[in-house]
């Protein structure tokens, strides 16, 4: 039998995990430019991955993606300007011998141009082991108008299979806007959660105008999601909505957006990642329940 989680210390048995984990599907969304399903809750890994030489904290890590991808998980995101992870994930994928089977989503993240650009990009086939990335997505804009033809150049011979852009910074949002309207983008990834509500204002009705598919960042608001609530206990009505925890009440919140495709929270910690599948089982919150999960979250703040 499958032991999950044995290198972290958590010990969780696949027979063990939640009858979700295993009986129901991860809920899907489609992506828009071309009707592909993808399951709607990711990973991402700009610190979690980024650890040095293989030590025992690989162990822990391995299990977290064995364990996402037994769970129907697909889409990873990362960057060549994550330390390490972009190569500790491949690796580890590899080892697994389940890297075609991930949604490869990574970036191009530099200021240096065209030729430090076409490096990343080498540089991420090669840490993957992989002909072929998913996404390729300029990284918090940085020379946007560059990276965007080398993607496209990429996609038209088959190398990359969708276009996008980042960023996690509500500066660059009237950028993003201009970059949205003026360019075909098949994605668009930026931060949104409930404790940074902006995106949904303008960003996110626009992408969905557009039928550019959405990745939300930042889920937890790098993890101060979890400080804000504390020790409470969740609120009776969370179960209406089959929420067992406070990650799940943080994602689902941001599932229930029907402009979002997928939400990538980072996690080096099985356990974690159970819990952040499980967001993407059973139902979701409707319109009047998103409403008092911003009034409860805002309580919490005052
Ligand atoms: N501009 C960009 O393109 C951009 C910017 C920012 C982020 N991103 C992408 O988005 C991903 C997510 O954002 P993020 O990593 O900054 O922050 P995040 O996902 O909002 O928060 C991650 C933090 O939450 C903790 N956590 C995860 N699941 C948990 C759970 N169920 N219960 C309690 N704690 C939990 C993690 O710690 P543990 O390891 O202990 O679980 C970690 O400290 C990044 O990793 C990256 O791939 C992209």
């Amino acid at each position: 039998m499958l032991k999950i989680g044995a290198g972290a210390g958590a010990g969780l048995l696949l027979s063990e995990l939640p009858a979700f984990a295993l009986q129901q599907p991860l809920l899907m969304r489609s992506i828009p430019s071309s009707g592909e399903e993808i399951p709607a809750v990711g990973l991402g890994s700009a610190r979690t991955f980024s650890v040095g030489p293989p030590n025992p904290q690989w162990v822990g890590l391995s299990d977290v993606l064995e364990l996402f991808y037994e769970m129907g998980g697909r889409f990873f995101d990362t960057a060549p300007s994550y330390g390490t992870s972009e190569r500790v994930a491949g690796q580890l994928l590899q080892e697994l011998n389940i890297q075609n089977d991930f949604f490869f989503a990574t970036k191009i993240s530099t200021g240096g141009g065209l030729e430090a650009g076409l490096g990343q990009v080498e540089g991420s086939h090669r840490s993957w082991g992989r002909e072929t990335i998913d996404l390729n997505q300029v990284h918090n804009l940085q020379d946007v108008d560059i990276h965007l033809r080398t993607i496209r150049q990429a996609k038209e011979e088959g190398r990359t299979r969708y276009v996008g852009v980042t960023t996690s910074f509500p500066r660059q949002y009237q950028q993003m806007e201009q970059v949205l309207r003026n360019e075909a983008l098949d994605f668009v990834q930026l931060n949104y959660s409930l404790g940074e509500r902006g995106a949904a204002e303008r960003l996110i009705p626009l992408a969905q105008d557009l039928g550019i598919a959405v990745v939300v960042n930042e889920p937890y608001n790098v993890g101060r999601l979890f400080a804000v609530v504390g020790g409470r206990d969740l609120p009776d009505w969370a179960a209406e909505f089959d929420c067992q925890s406070w990650g799940q009440f943080f994602l689902k919140y941001i599932l229930a957006n029907p402009a979002v495709t997928v939400v990538i929270p980072a996690t080096s910690d099985p356990e974690h990642l159970v819990d952040n599948m499980g967001a993407g089982v059973g139902r979701l919150p409707d319109e009047r329940t998103r409403r008092d999960m911003e009034d409860l979250f805002d309580e919490f703040l005052a």
